[in-house]
């Protein structure tokens, strides 16, 4: 198990979250040893509370500020474990503070606090035990502009979270930067090239190289904030794809303003709405399909059928 309690030391996201490099938050595995359960590796105070990690994340009455400002109000969700949920809602309605607030990235704001629970396979990720550097390293995030690391190459960005700490044997960063981009859907493309600058690629590219990013730490959790929408229509199809491979290992959680996209991609569909305060609540959560076809609330048919937002 790794213990480690020591905190964040750079502030990782500009306020909306977007064209953020990992940094020195993202922790590195020691990949000579067989990676054990995530959530076993998240706190110093013992084994986790549940033995096998499935990924799933219970919210319980999450309220989240910037300093006396609520900008989430209340939210109360299950996140199904291996599975994608979207997250869709008018722009302002604290999309992006919520997915900030599930990997303790909403804290790194001054003045940012949550209020709530918020549990991943049982345990309470706001916990004085939890370390947020290894819970960001269990929940992953990917963000709406592709932000490979400029100077390093293909191969470096890739294994940028491993060499943070611990100096993993050449054969094992190989392995690693096979797999995840294999697994990002990228190998066949860069494999030639793997020592040419992340930034030489191509748009679409790039995002795939920042979830092999994400990829390389072993997350078991993916919150992805509008991954897709700076890229063309055809770097999207292959985001989306991905997303489509990726949900049998991982749970992902997915920020998106396309509604085609949240119905091709996801499995359920939470609906957020901007209350009078200003403050984003939950509306209504369901299976995708339903919530396109027949949602039970008239604000999400609404809103859905393009009538406001
Ligand atoms: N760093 C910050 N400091 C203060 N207020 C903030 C900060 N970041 C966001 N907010 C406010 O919190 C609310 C929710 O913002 P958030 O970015 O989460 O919305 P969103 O739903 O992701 O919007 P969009 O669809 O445009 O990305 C907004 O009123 C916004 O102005
Ligand atoms: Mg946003």
């Amino acid at each position: 198990m790794t213990v480690n309690l020591t905190p964040p030391t750079t502030t990782p996201a500009d306020t909306d979250g977007h064209a953020t490099a990992p940094g020195p938050e993202i922790p590195a595995p020691d990949s000579s040893v067989p990676a054990p359960s995530p959530t076993a590796e998240i706190t110093a105070a013992g084994p986790a509370t549940t033995p096998t990690a499935s990924g799933r994340i219970e919210i319980r009455n999450l309220s989240a500020y910037y300093g006396d400002f609520r900008a989430v109000r209340d939210v109360t969700m299950t996140i199904p474990p291996h599975a994608v949920t979207a997250i869709i809602g008018p722009s302002g309605c604290g999309k992006s503070t919520f997915l900030r607030s599930l990997n303790r990235m909403h804290e790194l704001t001054t003045g940012a606090h949550i209020e709530g629970e918020l549990l991943l396979d049982g345990m309470n990720l706001y916990d004085p035990a939890v370390d947020p550097v290894q819970l960001r390293r269990v929940i992953g995030m990917v963000f709406q502009r592709p932000n490979p690391f400029p100077t390093m190459s293909i191969y470096d960005n890739v294994v940028a979270g491993l060499r943070l700490t611990g100096r993993p044997p050449k054969s094992a960063l190989d392995e690693t930067v096979e797999r995840c981009l294999r697994s990002a859907a990228l190998w066949g493309e860069v494999k030639d090239k793997l020592k040419q600058p992340g930034t030489s690629l191509s748009g679409g590219q790039q995002q795939r190289l920042c979830i092999a990013r994400a990829l390389a730490v072993r997350p078991e959790v993916l919150l992805m904030d509008e991954p897709a929408s700076a890229l063309d229509p055809v770097a999207t199809l292959r985001v989306e794809e991905l997303i489509n491979e990726l949900r049998a290992e991982y749970t992902i959680i997915i920020v998106t303003h396309n509604m085609q996209q949240a119905s091709r991609v996801s499995d359920r569909t939470a609906f957020f709405n901007m209350g009078d305060d200003r403050a984003g609540y939950l509306v209504e959560m369901d299976a995708t399909q339903k919530i396109f076809t027949n949602p039970s609330n008239t604000l999400t048919e609404d809103y859905v059928s393009g009538r406001f937002g």
